[in-house]
């Protein structure tokens, strides 16, 4: 076992501080109100103000209430509820596809990792929080009123160190090379696989999301052109339940579609396999001048002759 210390990590906190987003619930969990906690702040809900100072101090899922007696419960936002409450100009990856695309895109502590467009900056939010400081998230948008939306939810959740923002066309091409992981969210991305395939590191992850089926060919398509290997496409359907003791059922209305999700793995190119033959060589110099056969044979020959003794 390895005596080393674990990297620090910031502690949570157990009672709410100033400058930490809390959620208000109600009572059966309809109405979910985010707010920053501020010395003096106020919370407007249509059932009456609360006051920050009421809840600074206190635990986490404690009970408050508002001027009007409307009870709420203060939570610690969820990483999912933050990124559905995230003020947003554009449509977002939902909650349900960002999970498995953090998985097959293997982001974890260190990875640095390209995505367009930034849009609302929700994937940036989750790729943020996971590579941490020691990993890099390169974010890239044309609009700069879509920039300037993730750039704000990126900065108020404290996470602007992990990410560089680029307002930057990607049909100019990605500035970075040798990035771990790479994802597409934008109209077309069959018309960025080359530029992908060129930022990616040999054996990097590649993945994106697309709302039509005759994108999935699209992109497959442009897949099997391009030295790219594990093609993967899957859609994810998340069905939730109404949590009523005594009527467990789904809810009413379900999000039939967000996207399908194709991943894949970027292969080696010639070069970079003959830059490694190159490096190997003069790394681990190998006597090429003898036949490794000529040594072995003898050898052969000589157990069988031993054991025909
Ligand atoms: C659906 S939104 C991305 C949402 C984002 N992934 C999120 O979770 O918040 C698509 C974004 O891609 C941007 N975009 C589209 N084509 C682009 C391009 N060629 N270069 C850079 N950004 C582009 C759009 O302006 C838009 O903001």
């Amino acid at each position: 076992m390895s005596s080393q210390a674990p990297p620090e990590t910031p502690p949570i906190r157990r009672v709410i501080a100033v400058g930490e987003i809390a959620l208000f619930v109600s009572d059966r969990g309809r109405h979910r109100f985010p707010a920053k906690v501020e010395a003096g702040g106020e919370l407007h809900t249509h059932k009456g103000k609360v006051a920050h100072d009421d809840i600074i101090g206190r635990p986490w899922g404690c009970p408050v209430h508002s001027h009007l007696g409307e009870r709420y419960v203060v939570l610690r936002p969820s990483l999912e509820e933050v990124l559905v409450t995230t003020p947003r100009k554009t449509q977002i990856v939902f909650p349900k596809d960002i999970g498995y695309i953090l998985l097959k895109l293997s982001i974890t502590p260190g990875t640095r990792v390209i995505e367009a467009g930034s849009g609302s900056g929700a994937l940036t939010t989750a790729f943020a929080t996971y590579v941490t400081a020691s990993g890099q998230v390169y974010s890239y948008e044309a609009k700069d009123r879509h920039q300037e939306v993730a750039r704000r939810n990126i900065d108020r959740l404290g996470l602007d160190e992990a990410v560089t923002f680029h307002l930057r066309d990607i049909a100019d091409g990605f500035v970075e090379r040798d990035v771990d992981a790479l994802f597409l969210d934008v109209r077309e991305p069959q018309d960025f696989l080359s530029a992908a395939w060129d930022a990616l590191a040999p054996g990097g992850f590649f993945g994106t999301l697309v709302p039509t089926i005759n994108q999935v060919v699209a992109v497959t398509a442009g897949l099997a052109e391009l030295p790219f290997i594990d093609v993967e496409i899957a859609e994810l359907l998340l069905r939730p339940l109404r949590a009523i003791p005594d009527r467990i059922r789904p809810d009413d209305r379900l999000t039939a579609h967000t996207g399908y999700l194709l991943f894949a793995r970027r292969m080696a190119g010639p070069e970079e396999q003959a830059a490694a033959d190159t490096e190997q060589i003069n790394d681990e110099p190998v006597d090429r001048g003898q036949d490794p056969t000529v040594d072995v044979e003898p050898q052969i020959g000589a157990a069988i002759a031993d054991e025909a003794r």
